[in-house]
């Protein structure tokens, strides 16, 4: 099988394509062939060891797995004799987590990973960017932020792959949403059912004072210092990326208004099977989408790397797996 290998962190062209022997399904282990990855700023991470904190999963000198990619949509072709929840033939999406591995034509995970059979009308692209976005913001809204019906959201960054889940799954969780993204975004993110939608060009969302139950920032853009008099009382600040002393500080309040962090990627997998059981049922229902934007094949990675790099992408950065891309 082909596969993007790196064997060491740095700039994109440290990964390279490399023809290696298929992995082999142990008794509880699932073969997927690949169809389609995302390229994603934590994979960015990953590749960079940038922040220094990605290296304590990643691997403290140089990556600890060659194959690098998180989030996966293919076929399960081969199961091992234990295996029961797959069979061969199983449209399947979701995350491998520190496992990694997805850059590849061929992976191989135990059942019990964070995978579910992808709904019907779901493409391998929509699956990939789902699984990132969605298993993300999920567990940011619901249970870092306790995100209640009527209650009033901003979410930043809400052009991105977290953030474009974010709005989405907000409104699905009865809030009043407010997006903030740049004005070349502004109508995308009122059709995925923004409330209102400010154009961080033209409007500064941290001078508004009490308006907000929860701020979450999925792109790490603002500081809890600067977001405090924009939220109510009892409001909760998040931030997706990572925790700066500012939001170290406020994680250690016990009551008024708190900051919170969560490592979403790091949950386990169990917790994750449930969240993509939810958000397929959402996909089906025709209530959640995957918005993407460029798509790049397998050999071409690198260049989708530097492209998630310049921080302008606009929902997910599909890869699509050699000839088995599909629409
Ligand atoms: N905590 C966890 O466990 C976890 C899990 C997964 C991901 N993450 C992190 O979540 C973060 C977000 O990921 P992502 O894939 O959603 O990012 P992304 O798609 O790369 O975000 C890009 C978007 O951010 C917008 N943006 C850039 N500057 C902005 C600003 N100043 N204000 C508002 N929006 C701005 C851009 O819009 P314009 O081009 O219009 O500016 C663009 O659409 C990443 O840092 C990722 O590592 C964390």
């Amino acid at each position: 099988m082909r596969a993007i290998v790196q064997d060491r962190y740095g700039p994109p062209g440290v990964m390279q394509l490399r023809e290696l022997a298929e992995p082999v399904p142990g008794e509880g282990d699932v073969l997927i062939e690949m169809h389609a990855t995302v390229a994603t700023p934590s994979d960015v991470a990953f590749r960079t060891g940038s922040p220094f904190i990605a290296r304590l999963f990643s691997g403290l000198l140089k990556p600890k797995t060659p194959i690098l990619g998180d989030n996966l949509a293919g076929v399960v072709v081969a199961v091992g004799a234990n295996v029961t929840r797959f069979k061969p033939g199983d449209r399947v999406y979701g995350s491998t987590g520190t496992l990694a591995g997805a850059n590849a034509e061929t992976t191989c995970v135990p059942e019990t990973a964070a995978l579910a059979i992808m709904p019907p009308g779901m493409s391998f692209g929509e699956a990939a960017g789902l699984a990132d976005g969605g298993l993300t913001a999920l567990p940011f809204l619901r249970d870092t932020g306790e995100l209640k019906a009527g209650q009033h959201v901003l979410i930043n960054g809400a052009s991105g792959s977290v953030g474009t889940a974010a709005v989405q799954l907000a409104k699905l969780l009865g809030a009043e949403v407010t997006g903030v993204c740049s004005g070349r975004n502004v109508e995308l993110v009122r059709s995925l059912g923004a409330d209102r939608v400010i154009d961080y060009g033209v409007e500064d969302f941290t001078r508004a004072s009490d308006a907000y139950d929860v701020i979450f920032d999925a792109v790490g853009k603002s500081s809890f210092a600067h977001c405090e008099g924009a939220l109510k009382p009892e409001g909760i600040y998040m931030v997706g990326t990572v925790p700066t002393p500012s939001l170290l500080l406020g994680m250690l309040r016990k009551r008024g208004k708190l900051a919170r962090f969560a490592a979403t990627g790091l949950r386990p997998p169990a917790d994750k099977i449930r969240d993509l059981a939810l958000l397929s049922a959402y996909f089906h229902a025709g209530k959640l989408r995957t918005v993407i934007d460029r798509r790049y094949p397998l050999e071409q990675i690198a260049v989708a790397h530097a492209y998630v790099e310049t921080g302008h992408k606009v929902g997910s950065v599909v890869i699509d797996i050699e000839a088995r891309a599909d629409a």
